[in-house]
Order: structure tokens, then sequence, then C-alpha cells
């Protein structure tokens, strides 16, 4: 198993023993440039509901279907607008899912009974060749949510994976290792079912991003709790220590900002990104770490303008009411 950042052991073999087992009906955990998935065959009731019961999450919770192309859009999805292809044509394969209506084929338990399908093309090329292969021997596509139980922190690394469901999988199921995520924190959802685009969670994908491509400004963001069935009923990437978004000085709590804010005395650094980014790869592992190492408190400095500061506000401004 590596940890390095962005290194793989996996083989074409290995693709194919994946894509194999979820055929049969097994969950195959994989990375994404975002944060790590939990497979199954989007067409089997049966294997997408052992998601939900390895999650612990409720059945009316939709899932997003990860597909090989934009090729695929129409075979998931219908009535689909022309900014989505343009949206598709942009950002595919990447970080970005799209909230459509659905097609015959995205039924009630990939949905949770809703009239419309998350679709995502993922980036990374473990993904990518999974599902490639996948689709090539099933005519499937993959349905995943992030693989950690119910409520906890999204996974950032296969030992992350191993973490949160390892005891909840069987010997059929399978994890591959794809190193460090790139991205580190979840897909921006688009709802694409009214005629403009809105957003639905922040990511790295952007609304300046989104406003550009389709040539029109003031998309709106209406954030996951206008979703219906949406992460609002999750305490998403909540760790167990509480988080403090205020300055403030906590004796004792773990402290993490970008490098270019010293340490306040009395608190432990647990992490210094250089970038934006990098703050954004590294924030659910510093979760993590501060649960790890027993911390009781973290107090966040977070970065501040759009972009994908926006995305890691959020998560920090969830995770701060989480718990
Ligand atoms: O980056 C990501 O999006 C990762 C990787 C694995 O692709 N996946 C992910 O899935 O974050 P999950 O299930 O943890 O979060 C997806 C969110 C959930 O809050 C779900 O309710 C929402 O997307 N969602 C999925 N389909 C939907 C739909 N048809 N309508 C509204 N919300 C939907
Ligand atoms: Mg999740």
């Amino acid at each position: 198993m590596s940890n390095s950042p962005f290194l793989s052991n996996c083989t074409a073999e290995t693709i194919r023993d994946a894509a194999a087992a979820l055929k049969a009906g097994h969950l195959v955990a994989f990375p994404t440039e975002t944060v790590y998935g939990l497979g199954a065959d989007a067409r089997n009731p049966n294997a997408v509901k052992r998601i939900y019961e390895v999650k612990g999450r409720p059945s009316d919770h939709p899932l997003i279907v990860h597909i090989s192309s934009i090729n695929q859009l129409e075979k998931w999805a219908s009535d689909i607008p022309e900014y989505a292809i343009s949206l598709g044509r942009a950002f595919w394969p990447g970080p970005m899912t799209m909230i459509l209506k659905r097609s015959d084929i995205a039924q009630d338990f990939i949905t949770g009974g809703q009239d419309t399908v998350g679709l995502r093309v993922p980036s990374d090329p473990i993904a990518l060749a999974l599902i490639q292969e996948f689709e090539k021997i099933s005519g499937s596509a993959i349905a995943a949510p992030s693989a950690n139980r119910f409520g906890q922190v999204s996974p950032t690394s296969s030992e992350d994976v191993r973490e949160e469901l390892g005891t909840y999988l069987t010997s059929y199921d399978q994890i591959l290792d794809g190193g460090s995520s790139a991205i580190g924190i979840e897909s921006t959802i688009i709802d694409c079912t009214r005629s403009l685009p809105a957003i639905l969670r922040s990511g790295f994908v952007t609304k300046q991003d989104i406003e550009s491509t389709i040539g029109i400004l003031g998309v709106d963001s209406r954030g996951e709790s206008e979703m219906k069935f949406s992460g609002s009923f999750e305490k998403h990437y909540a760790p167990k220590c509480k988080i403090y978004l205020e300055k403030q000085m906590i004796e004792g709590a773990a402290f993490f900002a970008m490098v270019s804010i010293e340490t306040p005395i009395g608190m432990n650094r647990i992490g210094a990104p250089i970038t934006v980014q990098e703050f954004a790869r590294t924030l659910y592992s510093v979760f993590r770490t501060a649960d790890q190492r027993g911390f009781t408190s973290l107090v966040v400095d977070a970065p501040n303008g759009d972009g994908i500061a926006v995305a890691i506000r959020e998560r920090l401004v969830k995770a701060a009411n989480g718990r």
C-alpha cells in the first residue's frame, strides 16, 4: 500500500478484478480526484442496498451515478438543458456532479424515489479505468457515495476507507488504492433541472467557473440545505473533536491555518498549507489527525475570498455545527 500522494499500485489486472467484483454484486471502494467512493453496480438493487447498509445511511438518500463520459449522459438523464452540455464539456472528466431529470434506467433505489439523478465523470485515472472496464462488461455505471460511515468525514486515502468501513466490508468487496485524493473535498453539485443552473454544494468547480462557461452571471448558490434528501440531513464532514472558526486561543487545542498565519502560543499546529488548494486537499486528513491525536478542540483559521475557499468554508461551517 502506497502512502505517497497521487501514486497507485493498481494494475490493469486489479481493475479487471474490481470490475468483475462489481458485476457479481459486490462493493468496490475506489479513489477519485475529490474523495474516495464506495461503488456498486448502479443497476443492481441488491448491490446498491449494501452501500446503504455499509454506510449506515438512510435509504431515501440519493446516490451519484459515475459514468465514463459525457456520451453516457443521455442514457441516464432526460430533458438535458443546453447549458448542462456546456458544463459537461467544460468540466468532465472532473469534480462536478450534475443533477438532471432521470431516464428510466435511473431507478428509485438510486434516486431515493426522486425524478432526478446525480451524474459525474471523475477524472482520477483509476476511477475512469474502473468505470470504463465495468461499462464494457456490464453496460452499467457505478453508483457511489463517499466511502465513509454516515455523517463522518469523507475519506481521502485507501487507509481512511479501511478505517471507516473495514469492519463492514466482506472478503468479496475490494478497496482500490490510488494514493491521496488530489482535490480532497467532494465535487461541486449543480442542479441542472431548471432554466438556470444552481449550485447545491460548492467545490473545486466554482461559481465563477460556471458563470464564465455558460456566459451568464448571477448563478445561484442555494446550498445543500435546499436540496431534497440532501446532505442537510447528514451531519457531514464532522470529526469527533469540536471545531472553532472564530479566532481564539484555546489552551492545548489543535490549530490549522495557512502557513502565513502564526500559531498562537499554547496551541498545537497540525497543518500549514501554502496554497488554498493545499488547504482543501489536506482539510479532511487534518480532521482525522486531530481525532487520532486525541484533541478535543480544533481551531481553524479558514481562508477568505472566492473560488475554492467558498467550498472550504462551507465544509467548515457544517463541521463546526456538526456535533
Ligand atoms: O465528489 C463526490 O461527489 C464524491 C465522489 C465519490 O464522487 N461523492 C459524494 O457522494 O460526495 P455523497 O453521496 O457522499 O454526496 C452526494 C450528495 C448527497 O448529499 C446526495 O443527497 C446528493 O449528492 N444527491 C445525489 N443525487 C441527488 C439528486 N438526484 N438530487 C439531489 N441531491 C442528490
Ligand atoms: Mg458523503
